[in-house]
């Protein structure tokens, strides 16, 4: 299976205190990985150390390698090209304050795209690919903050879909939402994972036994055990994996 990322002796450091120690992990193409483990353990830090949003933390260092095929992300990477590549979906909603058409036509408007029925394709396939035209086709002009919390987390993935991507990040993407639309991003997460590499961090183990092909099970900055998603769940090797994943603790 080839690999998206490759992960290598990788730390990382807020100040002094050491968040992440000696990961290794290699995320394979077209797979959902996710990880579990629990809170503060460092899953939104990896994480975000795959498209480099913790550049933007102040005392923040990032030690070993992140290679995105082949390539050290955090060597001379350029990083808007990085985060092209790589987007991003958060824990809560957070469409801009405009119109469904005029979110996802942002991202590639940023990009120079500006002939009408270009964008007008684009915003198809990405509600398309987000399961929401059907929807939405008919309130394109109308306010994304007036749709339901659900509908607000797919047309953030629509909108991470507009510049063409090939990995997604998502940090619990459904931890805000009802249990419907939870199962409606699971369904989608399977969709989606046809075209593009997915990994998602879910607090919810339940999520990633329906969702992941793989799992990395985090505890206190480490990565205990890395494996398919089944073996995880059914046999682990760590006792400590088994512990979690039976209950107890959390
Ligand atoms: N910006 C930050 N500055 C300092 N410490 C941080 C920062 N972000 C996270 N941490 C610490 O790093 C550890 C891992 O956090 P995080 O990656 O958010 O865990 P998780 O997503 O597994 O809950 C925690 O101890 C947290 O307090
Ligand atoms: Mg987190």
């Amino acid at each position: 299976m080839k690999s998206v990322f490759n992960i290598k002796d990788m730390d990382l450091f807020y100040s002094d205190f050491h968040a992440l120690k000696n990961i290794n992990l290699n995320l394979a193409k077209n797979e959902v990985s996710a990880f579990i483990g629990p809170s503060g353990c460092g899953k939104s830090s990896l994480l975000r150390c795959l498209n480099r949003m913790n550049d933007l933390v102040q005392g923040c260092k990032v030690g070993g390698k992140i290679l995105l095929e082949g390539k050290d992300i955090y060597g001379s990477y350029d990083v808007n090209l990085l985060r092209k590549r790589v987007g991003m979906v958060f824990q809560k909603p957070n469409p801009f304050p405009m119109s469904i058409y005029d979110n996802i036509t942002f991202g590639p408007k940023t990009h120079g795209i500006k002939d009408k029925n270009t964008l007008d394709e684009i915003v198809e396939r990405c509600l398309k690919g987000a399961t929401l035209w059907k929807e939405l086709k008919d309130r394109l002009k109308k306010s994304a903050l007036g749709l339901s919390g659900g509908q607000q987390q797919r047309l953030c993935i629509a909108r991470a879909l507009s510049i063409n991507p090939e990995v997604l990040l998502m940090d619990e993407p459904t931890s805000a939402l009802d249990p419907i639309s939870t199962l409606k991003i699971e369904e989608l997460i399977n969709e989606l994972k046809e075209k593009y590499t997915i990994i998602i961090v879910t607090h919810n183990m339940q999520q990633a036994a329906r969702i992941s092909d793989k799992t990395a099970f985090f505890l206190l900055g480490e990565v205990v055990e890395f494996d398919s998603t089944a073996k995880i769940f059914n046999d682990p090797k760590d006792k400590r994996t088994k512990d979690y994943i039976g209950g107890k603790f959390g």
